[in-house]
């Protein structure tokens, strides 16, 4: 395994990258609203993303079929777009986007409140974001990459949510997913040592429920096992010699 560090001019791209994704997602969400179908979202985001002259990452990799992930109440992520799948008051949906410019891959996910919900939804959304701020509080050079992942795990389960184990946060630059793997419960062992231009895509996703997921027939689609509510929220981030910079969340 090999951990790329990235050149200050390689930062500035990533930079560009993540803040273009972040307006993606700015967007996105103002377009949360009961009636609209998954695919819409997705061809919103995919027409955003062009705009810039940019392409979006996820669109064809390893045979993924859309631009944006999105993911219905009990779908942990990798959701499918659908014209037929109609958001509903009520539901919660994660969002997850990515997109290349001049050759630097961003990545990202936010989970919203479709219309009303209830408290107890509202919280899963609540906690799994503070999760991320809870793990990178350790995002820094000279700490250990699981030091993040037992911050965000030990979180997330004092809620008694499950945090999912089969799928993992990951480096990101000019490929999507780079080592490192980053997991986002407690680990045996110390995971590598964190270092100024890592960039690292870190996003828990966590469940009401049992951490058990699935794949449906699709074979993308990722669901609780246990039909609970799951949500997801994910940021690119570089360590730097002091605090962390959250390259797709700016303002
Ligand atoms: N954000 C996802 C990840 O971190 C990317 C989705 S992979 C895709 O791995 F194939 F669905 F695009
Ligand atoms: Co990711």
């Amino acid at each position: 395994m090999s951990v790329s560090i990235k050149t200050a001019h390689e930062i500035d791209l990533m930079r560009e990258s993540c803040r273009l994704l972040e307006i993606v997602h700015d967007e996105l969400a103002k377009a949360i609203k009961p009636g609209i179908s998954t695919k819409d979202i997705d061809l919103l985001g995919e027409k955003i993303i062009r705009s810039f002259g940019c392409v979006p990452n996820f669109l064809n990799y390893n045979g993924y079929p859309a631009s944006i992930c999105v993911s219905v109440n009990d779908e942990v992520v990798h959701g499918i777009p659908n014209k037929h799948r109609i958001l509903r008051e009520g539901d919660i949906v994660s969002l997850d986007a990515g997109l290349i410019y001049k050759g630097y891959h961003s990545d990202a996910a936010r989970t919203h409140a479709v219309g009303e919900i209830s408290p107890e939804a509202q919280q899963l959304i609540d906690v799994t974001k503070q999760s991320f701020f809870e793990g990178i509080k350790y995002a820094k050079a000279g700490n250990h990459l699981h030091d993040i992942s037992g911050a965000i795990g030990a979180y997330a389960e004092k809620f008694g949510y499950g945090v999912v184990r089969d799928l993992v946060g990951h480096g990101i630059g000019t490929s999507l997913h780079e080592d490192p793997q980053i997991p986002n419960f407690a680990q045996k062992r110390r995971g590598v040592r964190l270092m100024p231009g890592m960039t690292l895509a870190i996003e828990p996703m966590i469940n009401m429920g049992r951490p058990e997921v699935c794949w449906l027939d699709d074979d993308w689609t990722v669901v609780t096992e246990d039909e609970s509510l799951s949500a997801h929220y994910e940021n690119t981030v570089l360590i730097t010699d002091g605090e962390p910079e959250i390259l797709t969340l700016t303002k």
